[in-house]
């Protein structure tokens, strides 16, 4: 382990920088073995600031090998956030013999003496595995006349039409675009007025279609759209969702998408995520990663030489409940070959389970719980000297919560420590919990993902207690795992 990851906070299986800032994930894609994650990155500074696109690369999702920074500022401006593909049939005519990468992202300048700055998308391509990087002599490929606010392209090819599409964030709406080469594009449509939340700037927006209940024949599309932080707000910046079709030029909503907000996570600290292009069919999985942060505090969190880290990898899937399709998200599968089972518990009372608890001392681990019946139950994690993360089931308000006002340092923002909770209505279900915690965060996933709270914390390396509690000392939880995760 290097001297870098022992620093304080800095997670073990949550992907960091070694160093310097960084925001959003960008241009996520599959090929030829590789998961590439490339990011929103400061490389001077511990705060925002003129962005590049840094690049890490996996074979699992978990370990994460850092490279050099594929994209940096130019004469057009800061490397905003955007999306990366495979062109495999050389629609852009950039490759020769193989298929290469292609980046489409928003260039940022501050023009003197101009009102506002200027934001267009632009393409650069790798024909080695996105290890080095040319950014394309025709830049920018996409300008809008009217709009401060105009980033974040998401591209993906759209089978049924045969073209590129790209959705974008456009003022407080997303617009889809379409394209044959990547180069030239023609608008479609709009979407968002008047439909969803509208408390802050829309960035970052994702279309990608999933089945419902594993059906392959029954597929429904997803929209994510990250809103930015507001004064008005205490949740700060987060991300929403929408289920609708796509036909390859207009977004339909669903009638529950048109009815109310709904959130893909309920913590506060999961923002700007996107999808993986290009998973083989063969896997067939959607997979997902967020910005482990908020707005709100993001440049203030109290982390040593380094800033800004990734929630773990997930799965995303589309089941249907109570007549309405809804985004569930699981861990990535690989997460458990990382597992190292420390505790194992059948059927046991509160009070038998708090006694088995008592002595175990871990900070970077999972915990499985389950239920027959849901009722209240609180465990507190990363515990000892005056600071515990609490995480529990209110069985009246049928609500998991996350409390992280002792959770360790919180006096850096006076909206950090906080206590929030997402309604589970889970009852008849039984209860089950998967808790992910690190050295500065918890990823809860509650019904089999149905509800998801991921929360930094700040606690001293030394705290490292669990315990369990419940009105009821004699109700039983009927499994409780616990593995350490050692990456
Ligand atoms: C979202 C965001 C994007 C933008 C990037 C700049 O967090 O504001 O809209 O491209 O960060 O770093």
């Amino acid at each position: 382990m290097s001297t870098m990851l022992k620093q304080n906070h800095r997670g073990a299986y949550h992907f960091s920088p070694k160093e310097k800032w960084m925001n959003d994930p960008n241009g996520m894609v599959y090929f030829k073995g590789e998961y590439h994650l490339f990011y929103q990155h400061h490389p001077f500074g511990t705060t925002w600031g003129p962005m590049h696109w840094g690049h890490a690369v996996s074979k699992d999702l978990v370990s994460w090998e850092e490279l050099p920074i594929a994209l940096a500022p130019d004469e057009h401006g800061m490397i905003f956030s955007g999306s990366a593909v495979v062109d495999w049939n050389n629609t852009t005519g950039f490759f020769e013999d193989e298929p290469g990468l292609v980046a489409i992202f928003t260039h940022h300048a501050d023009v003197e003496g101009a009102e506002h700055p200027v934001q267009c998308q632009s393409l650069a391509y790798s024909t080695d595995e996105g290890r080095t990087w040319t950014k394309y002599e025709g830049n920018p490929v996409l300008r809008h006349d009217s709009f401060i606010d105009f980033r974040d392209p998401k591209v993906f090819w759209h089978e049924p039409s045969s073209q590129w599409s790209m959705i974008v964030a456009c003022g407080q709406s997303v617009s889809l675009y379409r394209s044959p080469d990547l180069k030239n594009w023609t608008f479609c449509s709009e979407f968002g007025e008047g439909i969803g939340f509208h408390g802050g700037v829309w960035e970052c927006p994702d279309l990608f279609a999933l089945p419902v209940d594993g059906a392959q024949d029954n597929s429904k599309w997803v929209m994510l759209v990250s809103i930015g932080d507001h004064p008005d707000f205490t949740e700060g910046s987060r991300t929403q969702y929408f289920t609708g079709e796509f036909d390859g030029t207009r977004f339909t909503p669903d009638e529950c998408s048109v009815a109310k907000i709904r959130w893909l996570d309920l913590g506060r600290d999961n923002y700007a995520g996107v999808s993986w292009s290009d998973i083989p069919a063969a896997d067939g999985r959607c997979l997902f990663i967020g910005w482990m942060s908020n707005w709100k505090y993001a440049n203030l969190t109290p982390t040593g030489g380094w800033r800004g880290a990734m929630t773990i990898a997930r799965e995303l899937e589309l089941r249907s409940r109570n007549g309405e399709v809804m985004l569930v998200q699981q861990p990535a599968r690989e997460l458990k070959a990382y597992r190292q089972p420390v505790l194992s518990l059948g059927p046991k009372t509160v009070e038998q389970a708090s006694s088995e608890l008592s002595g175990l001392r871990l900070e970077i681990f999972e915990m499985h719980v389950r239920m027959e019946s849901a009722q209240s139950i609180a465990f507190k994690v990363r515990a000892g000297a005056g600071q515990e993360t609490v995480i529990g089931y209110n069985g009246d308000t049928e609500a998991v919560y996350v409390d992280r006002t002792r959770s360790g340092v919180t006096d850096f923002h006076p909206e950090f420590p906080c206590i929030h909770s997402a309604v589970l209505e889970d009852g008849e279900e039984g209860l089950e919990l998967r808790i992910f915690v690190d050295r500065s965060s918890v990823e809860v996933f509650a019904g089999g993902g149905r509800v998801v709270l991921t929360d930094l914390i700040y606690p001293d390396s030394a705290s490292t207690g669990i315990s369990v509690f419940a009105d009821d000392a004699q109700m039983i939880i009927n499994s409780l795992d616990i593995y350490e995760l050692s990456v």
